[in-house]
């Protein structure tokens, strides 16, 4: 089984990983390249929903999260969860509003997500302390 700060460290990259993806989706997006943005946010959609899906699992079934985690690490890892998990909900919106071109559901709910997004991405990448 991982370590704490082996998980809490995975989680960062995979984070940054997808985040990088979604800055690219959105210059598409930005710069008239509607096909590009569809398939690199399709694969942010996969990649996302994957992680947190699968970290979730990991921390209810998988670890002993008292012995794992400190205190304050399970204190951050609560707070990143209040962001990605409305992240991962305002996801399942936001793809099939773009495949079926609902496109004032999709840039109004896009316009939520951004900042959810963000929230998750500070939480998860610099108030998470992955030393253990
Ligand atoms: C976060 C801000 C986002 C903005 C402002 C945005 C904006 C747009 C716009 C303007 C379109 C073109 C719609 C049309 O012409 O009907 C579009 C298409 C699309 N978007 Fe987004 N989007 C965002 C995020 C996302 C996300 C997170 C996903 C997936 C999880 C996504 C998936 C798609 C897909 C699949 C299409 C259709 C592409 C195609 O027609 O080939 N978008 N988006």
């Amino acid at each position: 089984m991982p370590t704490g700060p082996q998980i809490i460290l995975t989680l960062k990259v995979l984070v940054t990983a997808v985040t990088a993806l979604l800055a690219v989706a959105l210059w598409a997006i930005a710069t008239g390249r509607k096909k590009l943005h569809g398939r690199l946010n399709t694969a942010f959609f996969v990649l996302t929903l994957t992680t947190v899906v699968a970290f979730e699992a990991l921390l209810r079934f998988g670890v002993n999260v008292k012995e794992a985690f400190t205190p304050e690490q399970r204190q951050a890892l609560l707070v990143h969860l209040y962001f990605a998990v409305p992240s991962a909900l305002l996801l399942l919106v936001m793809l099939p509003s773009g495949l079926r071109k609902y496109k004032r559901l999709h840039i109004a709910c896009g316009a939520v997500f951004v900042v959810v997004w963000i929230g998750t991405f500070v939480t998860g990448v610099f108030f998470l302390p992955h030393a253990g």
